[in-house]
């Protein structure tokens, strides 16, 4: 049965070993582990990953291996330099900092990299290794970012999803890593590529747009011929997990017990992994000026703060222990009594249990990092308050601010505001409490984790089968006879061509396009056999085409049938075209470049072309957009057509096309042969017009109208080499 295979670093367990030697397995912290702990097991699936801890001997190993694999999980073991180099290294003081806006914080140490994808390269193997055909594969943050291009090489056609749990950079900041462009094209491999927030998305697709050669489209990136969705997934909890905890009379009494541990007081409660970005220091801090500027809180109200041990090999979180043990020090001895401890500090892991009974007790949740993908704590806060009392203070900067809105949103940097919302909090009315936390608890529990899993699977099949949709199948030796034995028979065949980017490639100058040797001879043997009628129909000026194939009995057809020229006779002009349109449209095309360095006018006869190949990314695309709603307006009324190209945007009249001007040469005899070949936009109007029958070919992989394509200019070629023997 066909099966998904999630694969990240960290197993949502992990091990460890006991004085005595024996090895444990306790279930690991982080919103990953938890959040999709819940919902793996259904099926056949498996979960790849690291189990958290160095293993030297094969037989721990294979005790290890067997442990899990009844949990239907598969581990991948990774040595004393991979954990240094690739985990806490490369993952931990390189894109983790920089994901999260701390750019001083990123060590750029090569070794770091190397083992980065040697370790990507580990667990790809390990994929290879149980994946069958009609897998899913899900692919999980930011440590295995090279992950999905890896396995696409090797699974050309299989799903593979990608999911990013943390937030992703401005292009400012990705910029920075001189890894930047591998990555993107190792993540670039998924079909389908999810962030939890739109901006994040937005950031993924503006660094793919400037610093891959991949076009970028609303939310497609279009890499060859493969179509990929980027997507934003807020992710959710098993809400009803946490509320039936909550509920447990073995969490009611484990409250009972921490409220006269903890001395009757008011709570404020904060939990989280002792991570700089979750803005532990900084929370100490605006407390402690709130016990100063509200002294009638003190002796009312404790903070009670959990904070888990994590990454604790790496310098900068070891620094911030030291900071947070002074900064709860000082505060203590500041304003504490016997009486009254202002800052209750837990430095340890919890179970879920006593994790729901802190959630139960709290007055005020307290989740202010100053940069966090989501922020699951957050959510299972709001899920554990099944009496509706309770403030949740919530920084702008977590992902989940964007969905919970009823929470006292603040700015972490911001101490005022901070000392503000705690003092709102703790004298909300009862009402409005309930009010808020309703609302919230309404949303979390529809777009819970189950929500959250089946629309991104969803998501994945529905690009899968668009993809399947767009793919125009490449020639192969298994098509070429049938349209070669075709050919023969035809007793006429109409060839149309697209002559730049079809018959030769791109120059720089375009006025050194002219046709080689090597074309010039394919023309020859063309026009050798008198039952082809070749028919070159291109954007460019006819004196152009005059000059390069006047001498073939071919048809010519110039600036998209605005100029024709039949087999052997004159240039004619297309009837009845107006041109008086261009005073005014140049005018506003002229406005454009006036504020577009970079961009310029071209100007045809029966057409006006903007060009912004020259603009600073991201300005030309806005420009554009600015430009084409401007005009879409006027040209409607003026028998106009507006079209958006390749770093183009253009205007003609609505009668001149490449489809009507084709559409003149087709024969009606069913006999007969039509072969099209094009590689833009403007040869998408030629396919459209093409009979049901005719062999339709487009260069490259962008989506298209055509049943084949070809890679490169040189396959046309050689392709028309082969329609002569
Ligand atoms: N958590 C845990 N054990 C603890 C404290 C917290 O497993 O002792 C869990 C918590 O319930 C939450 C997750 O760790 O599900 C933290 O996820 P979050 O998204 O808030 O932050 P992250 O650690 O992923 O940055
Ligand atoms: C965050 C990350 C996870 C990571 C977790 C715990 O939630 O998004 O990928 O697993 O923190 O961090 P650790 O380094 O212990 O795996």
């Amino acid at each position: 049965m066909a099966k998904t295979i999630i694969i990240s670093n960290r197993l949502p367990v992990k091990m460890e070993i006991l004085p005595g030697g024996e090895i444990r397995f306790k279930a690991s912290e982080g919103g990953l582990a938890t959040g999709l702990g819940s919902v793996y097991k259904q099926g056949d699936n498996i979960w790849i990953g690291w189990p958290g801890h160095f293993l030297n001997s094969v037989d721990e190993q294979d005790h290890v291996i067997r442990e899990l694999t009844k949990e239907n999980m598969r581990p991948v073991f990774l040595t004393a330099d991979e954990i240094r180099l690739f985990y806490e290294g490369f993952s931990n003081e390189v894109l983790w900092p920089n994901f999260h806006y701390f750019p001083q914080l990123v060590v750029y140490e090569d070794s770091y990299w190397e083992s980065y994808e040697k370790v990507n390269q580990k667990f790809c193997d390990a994929v290879l290794q149980y994946t069958e055909e009609g897998d899913t594969i899900w692919v999980h943050d930011y440590q295995l970012l090279l992950l999905p291009q890896m396995l696409r090489e090797k699974l050309p056609r299989i799903a593979i999803g990608y999911f990013n749990h943390i937030p992703f950079p401005s292009f400012e900041m990705f910029r920075m890593l001189p890894w930047r462009k591998s990555l993107l094209m190792g993540l670039l491999g998924a079909d389908l590529i999810g962030f939890h927030t739109y901006d994040d998305m937005r950031h993924f697709l503006s660094s793919v747009s400037r610093l891959t050669p991949f076009s970028v489209k609303e939310q497609f990136v279009q890499r060859g011929e493969r179509r990929i969705k980027v997507e934003s997934f807020p992710m959710g909890i098993d809400y009803e997990r946490y509320a039936d905890s909550a509920a447990a009379p073995e969490t009611i009494s484990q409250e009972v017990e921490y409220r006269t541990a903890l001395g009757g007081k008011r709570l404020i409660l904060s939990i989280d992994r002792l991570d700089y970005t979750k803005g532990i220091p900084q929370r100490l801090r605006a407390f402690n000026e709130f016990l100063i500027r509200y002294p009638e809180f003190k002796e009312k109200v404790s903070l009670v703060m959990v904070v888990v041990p994590s990454r604790d090999q790496v310098g900068m979180y070891k620094d911030l222990k030291e900071t947070v043990d002074e900064l709860v020090g000082k505060i203590n001895g500041t304003h504490g009594n016997m009486k009254w401890t202002p800052v209750h500090y837990f430095y340890r892991s919890i179970p879920m249990q006593k994790l729901s009974a802190y959630y139960r007790i709290a007055d005020v949740g307290l989740v202010t990092p100053l940069r966090d993908g989501m922020n699951l704590v957050a959510k299972e806060f709001i899920a554990s308050k099944l009496d509706k009392k309770g403030v949740l203070i919530l920084s702008e900067m977590a992902g989940a601010a964007k969905e919970l809105s009823d929470a006292i949103l603040i700015n972490p940097f911001n101490k005022n505001e901070f000392v503000q919302a705690m003092y709102q909090a703790l004298t909300m009315p009862l009402p409005e409490q309930r009010s808020r936390i309703e609302k919230m608890q309404v949303s979390l529990k529809k777009y819970n984790i189950h929500h959250w899993v089946r629309i991104f699977m969803d998501g994945l099949a529905e690009i899968k089968q668009e993809q399947q949709a767009y793919l125009t199948k490449q020639i192969d030796e298994t098509d070429l006879p049938e349209i070669l034995s075709r050919f023969e028979k035809a007793p006429r065949r109409f060839i149309f061509l697209d002559y730049d980017g079809t018959l030769v490639g791109f120059n720089v100058n375009p006025a050194a396009c002219q046709p080689d040797e090597e074309l010039l001879s394919i023309f020859e043997g063309l026009a050798k056999d008198s039952r082809n009628h070749v028919i070159i129909i291109s954007g460019r000026p006819h004196q152009t085409l005059d000059a390069w194939m006047g001498k073939f009995p071919f048809t010519l057809i110039a600036e998209h049938g605005v100029w024709t020229k039949k087999e052997n006779g004159e240039w004619s002009i297309k009837e009845n075209l107006r041109k008086d349109w261009k005073v005014e449209i140049k005018k506003i095309m002229d406005a454009h470049v006036d504020r577009t360095p970079g961009s310029f006018i071209e100007e045809k006869n029966f057409g006006l072309v903007w060009h912004y190949r020259g603009v600073e990314v991201g300005l030309g695309e806005l420009r554009s957009r600015e430009l084409m709603s401007h005009l879409r307006y006027l040209a409607s009324s003026r028998g106009l057509q507006v079209l958006e190209g390749d770093k183009v945007v253009e205007v003609k009249n609505i009668e001149v096309n490449k489809g009507i001007a084709a559409f003149r040469f087709i024969s009606k005899n069913p006999e007969d042969l039509h072969l099209a070949i094009g590689d833009d936009w403007t040869d998408e109007d030629t396919f459209s017009v093409m009979p049901d029958e005719a062999i339709t070919i487009k260069v490259g992989h962008a989506a298209s109208k055509a049943k084949f394509h070809l890679d490169t200019v040189g396959d046309v070629r050689e392709f028309l080499k082969r329609l002569m023997v």
